[in-house]
Parts: structure tokens; C-alpha cells; sequence
């Protein structure tokens, strides 16, 4: 169990990166960069599933034989985490459209108050309209992978929490936070991706 709930916690040093400049007062500076990307996960069982948006517009995986329930979605992403990720739905893709607004705000409950949270991420109109906990912002990518910046004791940390839950639809997945990473019932610890599965 131990082992499992290690290959949840994916953390990488700042120093590591070849684009960490710093300012005068040491601080890294990020060059904000906005993509178009499509999101991916990959964990065990899961090669590389879409992100969908659910008609209660919280986040899942799905095959394509169940994503026919789901909002695919098109997100535009700041690679440097200051602006919040927004998503707009993929109309050419054979799903159903939910009630997603176009421009809705990614979030993923990462409160630190709450050490055992595990929480469904999520999108919302506005980011205000975000669950109590919650963070838009500091998501950014390191290479291809999705991770949240996180500032501890002074040093920028890249952290990947994203877990999968099995839902009782055979081939759906919710889309998860696991804050403490600890071993979670029916669930996996998945990595998110900017590159599709080579097929
Ligand atoms: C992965 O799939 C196999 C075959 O269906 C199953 O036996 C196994 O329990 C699954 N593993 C996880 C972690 O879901
Ligand atoms: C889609 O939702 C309907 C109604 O909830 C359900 O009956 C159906 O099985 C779902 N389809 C898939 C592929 O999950
Ligand atoms: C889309 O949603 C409607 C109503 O929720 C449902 O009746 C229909 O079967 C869905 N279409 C597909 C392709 O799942
Ligand atoms: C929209 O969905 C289609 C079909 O899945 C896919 O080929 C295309 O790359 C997507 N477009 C964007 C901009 O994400």
C-alpha cells in the first residue's frame, strides 16, 4: 500500500529546471505562456483517457466507448500557473454537451488545513464559484506534465497529486486530488499529460 500511495506524490525540485530565472530578490520568474492543449491521463488501467467535463461539471476520465455522457474539452493553458486554466467545449467531438460555459475555470481542492482531503476536481463559471479549498492558479506544466507550484519554506516545489477513482460505470473514472497521498479505495495515481497516447 505504501508503494502505491508513494507513486502518487511526484516532486520535483525547482532547481531542476532550466527556465527558473530569478529576479533581484531571488524570486523565480515565469515567462507566462498560454497554450491550446488537450489533457490526458495516464496511471494503471488508464492509457492516456481524456478529461471530460460531467453534466454536474466536475472532471472525468472516460473511454471512448463511455464519453458518450461527457463533455470533451479544448483547454487553454497558462504553462506558468499565474493565470487559472479555462476549458471550452470541444463541439467536433461525438459527446454530449453538458451546461460547461465556455470559458470555465479549472479548480483542483488542494487545502492544506485539510491534510486528508480528497476531492473531485472541477470546473466553474467563475473562479469565485469555487469549492471552499480549492486552487485556479499556480497549475502549470514541467515538460509535459501537469503539476501545481507550490512555494514551501521559499522554494518552488512541483507537485503532482492527481488521482483516478473507478466509478461504478465501467470505464469512468472521477478526476481527483489527493492532498495527503494516501492509499485511496478504488483509485490510482494518474499523471497528467499535454501529449496524447501513441496509438
Ligand atoms: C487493472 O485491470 C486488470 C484487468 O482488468 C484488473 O485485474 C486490475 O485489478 C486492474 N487494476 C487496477 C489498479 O484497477
Ligand atoms: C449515459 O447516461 C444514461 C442516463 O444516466 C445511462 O443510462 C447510460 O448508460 C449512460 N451511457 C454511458 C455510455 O455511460
Ligand atoms: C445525450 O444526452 C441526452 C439527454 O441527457 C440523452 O438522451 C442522449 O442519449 C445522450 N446522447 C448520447 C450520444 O449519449
Ligand atoms: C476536438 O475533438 C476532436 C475529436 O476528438 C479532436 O480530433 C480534436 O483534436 C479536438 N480539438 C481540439 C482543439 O482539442
Amino acid at each position: 500500500m505504501l508503494s502505491i500511495a508513494l507513486l502518487g506524490l511526484l516532486v520535483v525540485s525547482a532547481a531542476a529546471s532550466p527556465s527558473a530565472i530569478k529576479d533581484r530578490t531571488g524570486r523565480v520568474v515565469h515567462k507566462r505562456t498560454t497554450e491550446i492543449v488537450q489533457l490526458y491521463a495516464y496511471g494503471t488501467n488508464i492509457s492516456g483517457l481524456p478529461i471530460y467535463a460531467g453534466s454536474d461539471n466536475l472532471a472525468y476520465l472516460a473511454t471512448d466507448d463511455a464519453a458518450s455522457n461527457f463533455t470533451a474539452v479544448t483547454w487553454t493553458i497558462d504553462t506558468t500557473g499565474t493565470d487559472a486554466w479555462t476549458v471550452s467545449a470541444n463541439t467536433t467531438a461525438a459527446t454530449n454537451s453538458s451546461t460547461l460555459s465556455s470559458g470555465s475555470t479549472f479548480y483542483v481542492v488542494t487545502d492544506s488545513s485539510s491534510d486528508d482531503s480528497f476531492a473531485q476536481a472541477g470546473f466553474v463559471s467563475d473562479a469565485s464559484d469555487a469549492p471552499s479549498g480549492a486552487t485556479t492558479t499556480g497549475i502549470v506544466t514541467y515538460g509535459p506534465y501537469v503539476m501545481i507550484l507550490e512555494d514551501t519554506d521559499d522554494k518552488d516545489t512541483y507537485v503532482s497529486e492527481f488521482w483516478a477513482t473507478q466509478s461504478d460505470t465501467d470505464g469512468v473514472w472521477t478526476l481527483m486530488w489527493n492532498e495527503a497521498g494516501t492509499a485511496q479505495d478504488n483509485s490510482v495515481p494518474v499523471t497528467l499529460k499535454t501529449t496524447a497516447p501513441v496509438v
